[in-house]
């Protein structure tokens, strides 16, 4: 693989070497951490402001940067998406109520490298259905990363997150998909979350990318307010996301942003 250091394919995806996937390793072990980490404060009475604070001073305590604090104006250091938000939701004054479904989205920089994750918490007890989307959006990105192997396509990773969201008659956003990472945040391809088998780029190994579904109990359209980031479900249904960031190996994938204390689902306790 060091041979092909820096290499693109044809589709401009960058092939990166094993001193690379080190660079990724440690870059998503951070964002992990800060996922695991936050996970208590998230209860009835915080606010999406306190909870991003928290998330901006571990990114610093960790000698770290925020890939997002700056990124086309935006200014903090983690995305938060409550209910019907389905992605790009700004931190504030916004108080998190008894019920409600989060998805934090934290994005750092470790020596050059990006990491990438999201995930879903919950505050106080859980509607069923809430608890069921959660589990199949969580399942859907899963599925969607046993397709990450050599010789396998992206539109194999799409159409076994589609196929298992429709199958649980859920439907998959179509209007935000994954992206290639690496030393840079957002590079090709695009990682959709839907499409057919065989189709789209050859994974080949020391491809980077990030898988990154959301999934609606209702319908799949979604709108942007008038902020020009909180995007929601335009029928205002329950929408769900996790994100990990993934280096494809010689046989299958590595998973760069896994929770060291195996939090990344909020069955955990
Ligand atoms: N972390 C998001 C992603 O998964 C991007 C957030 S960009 C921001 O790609 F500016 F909204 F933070
Ligand atoms: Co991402
Ligand atoms: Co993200």
């Amino acid at each position: 693989m060091d041979d092909f250091r820096g290499r693109l394919t044809k589709d401009g995806i960058r092939i990166h070497n094993q001193e690379d996937f080190a660079g990724m390793h440690k870059a998503g072990a951070l964002t992990a951490r800060i996922l695991d980490d936050i996970a208590a404060m998230i209860v009835p009475g915080v606010t999406t402001g306190a909870i991003d604070a928290e998330i901006e001073r571990m990114v610093n305590d960790a000698g770290a940067t925020s890939a997002t604090i700056g990124y086309k104006g935006y200014q903090h250091a983690s995305c938060i998406s409550i209910n019907h938000v389905v992605c790009h939701g700004i931190p504030g004054e916004k108080v998190v109520k008894s019920g409600d479904i989060l998805n934090v989205d934290v994005t750092v920089i470790v020596d050059g490298w990006f990491g990438d994750s999201s995930r879903m918490y919950v505050a106080g007890p859980l509607s069923r259905k809430a608890e069921r989307l959660i589990q199949v959006t969580h399942d859907a990105l899963m599925k969607g990363i046993e397709a990450v192997k050599p010789g396998n396509t992206f539109g194999d990773i799409g159409h076994a997150i589609q196929s298992y969201a429709e199958g649980h008659r859920m439907s998959v956003v179509r209007d935000f998909c994954g992206h290639g990472l690496g030393q840079v945040f957002h590079a090709p391809p695009n990682v959709l979350h839907y499409g057919r088998a065989g189709t789209g780029p050859v994974l080949e190994e020391g491809m980077f990318f990030t898988i990154e579904p959301m999934v609606n109990l209702g319908r799949p359209e979604t709108k942007v307010l008038a902020d020009d980031w909180t995007a929601v479900t335009r029928d205002k249904s329950l929408s769900a996301q996790f994100e990990h960031s993934i280096g494809v190996t010689v046989d299958g994938f590595e998973i760069f942003t896994l929770s060291p204390a195996g939090k990344f689902h909020p069955t955990w306790g």
